[in-house]
């Protein structure tokens, strides 16, 4: 499976998703300053795997910390918590992530630095087994929304490189796939980041399934001719209510998709969950720079001083979700995640 991330020695690793397909090329990390750029700048990107990286991030920062005292490792945890916890405001497995390691950190306050950076590690190493695991899970609940044969749009990249493994959106198809059945994927290219271009086709490729490249604006009108059986995509942060934020043009795709009878499934695990939210109004949406939007492959496609607005989300509201697939299991609407049992 391909390697998004991974802790060798005393550093994380990670593919450098900005320069895939051209080049594969890997990105080492020392200090948790770097892990926290690193996902700022989109080396690594994705909810799921932007969870991991911030969890080893904060590894990294607590074992380079020489704290004397119980009172300055206390500052010095709170200063990396905060660093890495500002990376990027949508993914709500960013926040989860952190939590978690908060928590092992003062089951483990009495033990020593030592065994608390051990600890540290074990825990950030947990979250991506586990995230490996509930993907395929994932993947197992949703496959059989996918028939021998259908065509699956998705947008972004919901794939391997999103996660610590095997994907989400794309580890449903894999797990179809996996069943014997054909299935093509027809991939938004996303703009303005190019995810879908440059990161879903190139990872796709690499398990030869077969996929097809469109530009967003053409998704709807290959609905309409009947040319997509179904559509699934990742998400970002999921509220109580079904409420969706994921990359900026899901909610055009739900719509059309809805529109044109074509069924929409969300696939994310339940990290990406948001129970402190009853619906979207709330989910922070990140407005990234202008640039992205100015410039396509590096090179300017405008006038340099447009105004431009880019945020990078966007909320698709649950009336147009046919299913989330957690690895919990699909749930149907009305949606009440965190809840009770799902
Ligand atoms: O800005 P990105 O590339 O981090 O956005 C990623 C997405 O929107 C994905 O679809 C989402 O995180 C789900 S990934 C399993």
């Amino acid at each position: 499976m391909l390697p998004t991330i991974a802790w060798r020695g005393q550093s994380v690793i990670m593919i450098d998703q900005r320069k895939l397909p051209g080049q594969e090329v890997y990105v080492r990390c020392r200090t948790y300053i770097q892990v926290a750029q690193a996902i700022e700048k989109m080396v690594i990107r994705g909810a799921p795997a932007i969870g991991v990286a911030a969890a080893y991030g904060l590894v990294l920062g607590v074992m380079t910390m020489r704290a004397e005292t119980a009172r300055s490792l206390e500052a010095d945890f709170e200063r990396i918590y905060r660093r890495l916890e500002r990376t990027r405001p949508t993914a709500r497995n960013l926040f989860w992530a952190l939590e978690r390691m908060r928590a092992a950190y003062e089951a483990n306050r009495g033990a020593g630095l030592r065994a608390m950076k051990r600890a540290l590690l074990e825990e950030a190493k947990a979250i991506e087994r586990e995230d490996a695991e509930t993907n395929r899970l994932i993947g197992v609940h949703g496959r059989d929304v996918i028939t021998d044969g259908a065509t699956v749009l998705t947008h972004c990249n919901a794939g391997a490189l999103a996660t610590a493994a095997y994907g989400t959106a794309l580890g449903v198809v894999r797990a179809a796939v996996g069943q014997g059945k054909k299935v093509r994927v027809f991939a938004d290219e996303t703009r303005p980041f190019l995810q879908g271009a440059r990161l879903t086709v190139w990872e796709l490729r690499q398990d030869d399934i077969p996929v097809v490249l469109v530009t967003d604006n053409m998704a709807g009108w290959l609905m309409h001719r009947g040319e997509i059986s179904v559509v699934i995509v990742g998400a970002d942060r999921i509220a109580r209510n079904g409420d969706t934020a994921n990359k900026i043009g899901t909610y055009s795709v739900a719509v059309l998709a809805k529109e044109n009878g074509v069924p929409f499934y969300v696939a994310a695990p339940m990290s990406t969950v948001d129970a402190a939210l009853a619906d979207g109004s709330a989910i922070p949406i990140e407005e990234r720079k202008p640039e992205e939007v100015r410039e396509a492959g590096g090179r300017l496609i405008t006038l340099p001083d447009v105004e431009v607005r880019n945020p990078a989300f966007d909320v698709t509201p649950a009336r147009y979700i046919r299913g989330i697939i957690t690895e919990r299991g699909l749930s149907r609407p009305p949606f009440s995640f965190g809840v009770g049992p799902q």
